[in-house]
């Protein structure tokens, strides 16, 4: 295996078919939390590793020429223990990562806040109607907000109930700026308070770009700290050519 992709975001799904095209031998790893997955070039497998002990014995297996990190900037755990894995086992790391949304220019309009239950903090003293896309996994910070006009956007249901006057969405993005105008500019249902994580790129998504259009309120859950251990790289295309050096240094 000449590239371990581990996946789950659009850029790591970029990066295998760049891989592939490129004639390299290319396994991308799901966590497995999204049902009926879209399908990948290359390799798959799917399921933790067993942490960091279980990912360093799975790469003393594979031996992949290296690894490139390209989950998603929330997926903390994931990222530390390839960090550790890769560290232990003498295997090159990259990690593939959206610049933040602190680059552009109008998030200095936004609130900022350290995770999700200051997030909802934040919230508690904003106007409805609120749209949530946070994610499922992270439902129960923001059920203490109880009864308001809050709308979930997530891929799947989440476990939780959820409070009177909550509206549930599940949709699938990339969103197109004409769906978040659609959603979120309703005359008779205009979004006040917006709550999103700082996934980046290298432009503002669709849905900041009509909040700002339509003046709501901004909370912008900051990004976990990065494990310090790897190279960085903003593009698939940068992790390519960092794959192809790696691989043609060691060959
Ligand atoms: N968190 C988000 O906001 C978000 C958004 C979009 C997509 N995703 C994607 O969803 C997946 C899970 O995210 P998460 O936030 O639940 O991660 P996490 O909290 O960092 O990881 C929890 C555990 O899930 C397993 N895991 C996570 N990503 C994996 C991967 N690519 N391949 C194999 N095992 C993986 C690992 O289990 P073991 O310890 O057993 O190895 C890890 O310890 C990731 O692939 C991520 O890219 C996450």
């Amino acid at each position: 295996m000449d590239v371990l992709i581990l996946g789950g975001t659009t850029m790591a799904r970029t990066l295998a078919s760049l891989l592939v095209e490129r004639g390299l031998d290319v396994t991308t790893s799901l966590a497995g939390r999204t049902r009926e997955p879209l399908a990948l070039p290359g390799a798959v497998r799917v399921g933790g590793f067993g942490g960091p002990d279980g990912m360093a014995d799975w790469l003393a297996g594979n031996r992949p020429g290296c690894v490139i990190n390209a989950v998603h900037p929330f997926a903390a755990r994931m990222s530390d223990n390839a960090a550790t894995a890769c560290r232990r086992t003498g295997t090159a790391l990259a990690r593939l990562e959206a610049p933040s949304w602190r680059a552009q220019p109008t998030s200095a309009d936004w609130t900022w806040v350290g995770g999700h239950d200051e997030a909802a903090r934040a919230v508690r003293r904003l106007p409805d109607p609120v749209l949530l896309t946070i994610g499922r996994q992270e439902t129960a910070h923001y059920l203490p907000l109880g009864q308001r006009d809050i709308t979930h956007r997530v891929i799947h249901a989440p476990d939780e109930a959820l409070p009177a006057g909550w509206t549930l969405l599940t949709r699938r993005g990339p969103f197109t700026h004409d769906d978040e105008r659609a959603l979120m500019a309703d005359p008779a249902h205009t979004i006040a308070t917006l709550v999103a994580k700082d996934s980046g790129g290298t432009g503002l998504d669709p849905k900041l770009v009509v909040a700002t259009e339509i003046g709501a309120t901004i909370v912008m859950i900051a990004r976990p700290p990065a494990p310090d251990y790897g190279e960085r790289v903003g593009a698939p295309a940068q992790a390519l050519d960092w794959a192809l050096a790696r691989l043609h240094a060691d060959s």
